[in-house]
């Protein structure tokens, strides 16, 4: 993807009212929040206009609450923490485009940061309901979009706001689809991705997309037990798609013909399926044409993280989605971690779609090693798919 999208740098922010969606969506646990990434990630955005005299409008969405107003989902927390990490008032809307929340638009100064009510508290959100986008455009002069992580939805809040208000993009989202676009488009080679994750159904188009672009293609995680199969061995009680077996021969005929190297598991460690997940596991290595009837294949084995390790020692470019196991629990980990240090110790340019790959990346410390971590997670995995994601179409062009 060529990216052509004017940025908050492009336009006249200075006393200006600027709605600016982020992607505010964060993990939390008894009311707490456990990773505050995306704020973080949504800072430079936000500094930037209150550097630059801008009213600032904050909105995103947090959870499903499918239109309910579940007081557990409320914005108040993220409010909370942006304030610490500013270093300055935010004010917290009582609604989303309500009297509060507009009274509250139009009593802002210059360098004001206030923020909305969770978005998807209003029905009309998901359905990109146009009374919605009106009611949010009506509040502000500029549309700014940093909500990478959400830019595959077309919702009011992400895309259909544009329709009313002159719409860019912010820092995030011109980082996240510069870096990501350019190691599509314009690779450095070897290029090498890495997928893994259970299910090959949802990776079926990134895997054909993958295939036209890289050197290498690694799969692992659940869905290479499809792939197990399709190689004609019987897999246990590993994760198994019948209904994609016909697909993976196909995506190993067209690796084939393309010249790409596709590299699956030679050896897996087998199981029980632990409960819970982190909890204790009796596990053994067998080759992947011997996984008896009655184990689950739950992670790579020794051989195999060594073989896929090799293969991006000498990637200039790395791509990664997806774990390699049940790297929740610390005994089918390893073959998540090698995968995690195998990037860490490259020179390449190395880039984690966001999700569990990412969470695994953090987790496991692996983190500041890493070129780029995606905010992303369905984003970055429908990016990797080549599609046009609407949050970013709806910008205006450079
Ligand atoms: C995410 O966490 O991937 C984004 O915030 C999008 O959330 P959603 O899957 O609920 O639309």
């Amino acid at each position: 993807m060529n990216y052509n999208k004017k940025s908050i740098e492009d336009i006249e922010v200075a006393g200006k009212r600027v709605l600016c969606r982020c992607d505010f969506n964060v993990p939390t646990k008894a009311g707490k929040i456990t990773s505050d990434k995306r704020i973080v990630a949504a800072l430079p955005t936000i500094k930037y206009l209150i550097e630059h005299d801008a009213k600032v409008i904050l909105c995103s969405h947090m959870g499903k609450p499918k239109g309910e107003w579940k007081p557990e989902l409320s914005l108040k927390i993220v409010a909370d923490r942006l304030s610490e990490l500013l270093g300055k008032e935010v004010i917290m809307a009582a609604d989303v485009a309500g009297e509060d929340a507009q009274a509250k638009a139009a009593a802002l100064n210059n360098g004001d940061v206030m923020l909305l009510e969770n978005t998807r508290y209003i029905k009309g959100e998901t359905k990109n309901d146009p009374e919605l986008s009106k009611a949010l455009a009506s509040m502000a002069d500029i549309f700014v979009n940093d909500a990478f992580g959400t830019a595959h939805r077309a919702h009011s809040s992400t895309a259909g706001v544009a329709d009313y208000l002159p719409a860019v993009s912010g820092y995030l989202v011109q980082k996240e689809v510069s870096i990501m676009g350019k190691a599509l488009a314009n690779p450095e080679r070897p290029f090498v991705a890495i997928l893994g994750g259970a299910k090959v159904a949802d990776k079926l188009n990134v895997i054909n997309n993958l295939l036209e672009k890289v050197d290498t293609l690694i799969i692992g995680g659940g869905m290479a037990y499809t792939f197990a199969a399709a190689m004609g061995h019987t897999v246990g009680k590993s994760l198994l798609d019948e209904s994609k077996i016909d697909y993976c021969k196909e995506m190993m005929a067209k690796a084939e013909a393309k010249g790409v190297k596709l590299l699956l598991p030679v050896d897996c460690v087998v199981g029980n399926f632990p409960s819970p997940i982190d909890g204790p596991v009796d596990v053994k290595t067998v080759p992947v044409s011997a996984i008896p009837d009655d184990l689950e294949g739950l992670d790579i084995g020794e051989e195999t993280r060594a073989i896929f390790a090799d293969a991006v020692k000498n990637a200039k470019t790395v791509v990664w989605n997806g774990p390699m196991g049940v790297f929740e629990n610390p005994t089918l980990a390893k073959g998540t971690i090698a995968m995690a240090q195998a990037l860490a110790d490259s020179d390449a340019i190395t880039i984690v779609g966001g999700g569990d790959s990412a969470a695994a990346c953090e987790q496991l410390g692996f983190a500041e090693h890493i070129t780029h971590i995606s905010t992303g997670g369905g984003a970055s995995l429908e990016f990797l798919e080549g599609l046009e994601l609407p949050g970013i179409a709806c910008l205006q062009d450079k």
